[in-house]
């Protein structure tokens, strides 16, 4: 198959990239840089360097993916920071819509990234929540849910949209877990805040695999929850982290350290839910890393 990526060059995008390539399909990356650096020599991987998509550019592929947008993590949530956040998204989204609307042969399938996020974020909850739950009335849960909106103005009939809400992406390239790495390692590693907050994550090749099945135009859902099927509150998360690095995970992580590495993005980790992969559960997804001790063990050795 031919599938377009914007965003494709990110810590999702390039494994994503580099599994479908794998698989054998053809993979064309949309990127804002004009020499990107290429993840792979096969002849089946192309960018596309462009600020802005078109539908030229969209024409016979058969699935688009967008995992556009721009870091919230690490950086200050100042008010131009917040633009950013809401452009590279909601703004890029529904131009990315547009185009796909313009396309005399549109994708087939269009998969929209969004984030757990979007349930609202706490630091003390038991609740657990699926694809049906409404979105949360804070920053992020409002971000995303005004993201998965924009996806709403596709209007051919030939484009089946479907929206991933991404947990907690574990990976050593980059995201949370990269991140809290060197602070366990420094001695500094332990819970975070009161500790009983959701860590939903997904070990990163699960979530590849997530992606794939989500292709498949059999999928009778449009909304998929992306994340491991036993998330761990961020107590459980420490624990196992710092037994995977050899550390100890029983002081709490110092908020300074939190500060200096995930700035106001820190709210990723000091507050949090608790998510449910129903619908890909339902659909008969099978997880390689449905456990967190042995996902950590395989992400670190
Ligand atoms: N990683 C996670 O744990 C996680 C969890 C939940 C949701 N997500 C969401 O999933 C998506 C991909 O995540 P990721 O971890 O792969 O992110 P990433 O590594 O930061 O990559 C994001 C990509 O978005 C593009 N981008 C950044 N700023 C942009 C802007 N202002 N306008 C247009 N494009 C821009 C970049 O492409 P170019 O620079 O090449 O143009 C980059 O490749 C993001 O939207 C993120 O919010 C991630």
């Amino acid at each position: 198959m031919k599938i377009g990526i914007s965003g494709g060059t990110g810590l999702i995008g390039s494994k994503l990239t580099k599994e479908l390539l794998d698989r054998d399909h053809e993979v064309y990356i949309f990127t804002r840089n004009k020499s990107p650096n290429r993840i792979s020599d096969s002849n089946l991987l192309n960018y596309i360097s462009t600020n802005s998509i078109q539908a030229k550019d969209l024409e016979n592929l058969d699935v688009i993916f967008n995992l556009a947008g721009e870091n919230i993590a690490g950086v200050r949530w100042t008010k131009s920071a917040k633009e950013e956040f809401y452009k590279s998204r909601v703004e890029y989204t529904k131009h990315l819509v547009d185009a796909i609307n313009a396309c005399k042969n549109p994708p087939s399938i269009f998969i929209n990234a969004s984030a757990i996020g979007y349930y609202g974020a706490y630091p003390d909850s038991n609740s657990t929540f699926k694809e049906t739950d409404q979105p949360g009335e804070d920053y992020l849960g409002q971000l995303c849910a005004d993201w998965e909106s924009a996806t709403k103005g596709i209007l051919n009939l030939k484009t089946q949209v479907r929206i991933a809400r991404i947990g907690i992406v574990l990976d050593t390239k980059g995201g949370a877990l990269a991140k809290l790495i060197p602070i366990f390692k420094a001695f500094l590693g332990g819970p975070i805040g009161s500790g009983k907050q959701g860590m939903s994550w997904i070990h990163s090749q699960d979530l590849v695999n997530a992606f794939i099945f989500m292709m498949e135009p059999k999928r009778k859902n449009s909304i998929f929850n992306l994340t491991a099927p036993e998330p761990k509150s961020n107590f459980e998360f420490a624990k196992s982290l710092g037994k995977a690095l050899n550390r100890p995970s029983f002081f709490p992580t110092p908020n300074l350290a939190l500060d200096a590495i995930f700035g106001e993005g820190s709210i990723v980790v000091t507050q949090g839910q608790f998510v449910s992969p129903t619908n890909l559960i339902e659909e008969g997804f099978h997880f390689q890393f449905p456990d967190l001790d042995i996902a950590l063990k395989k992400l670190l050795q």
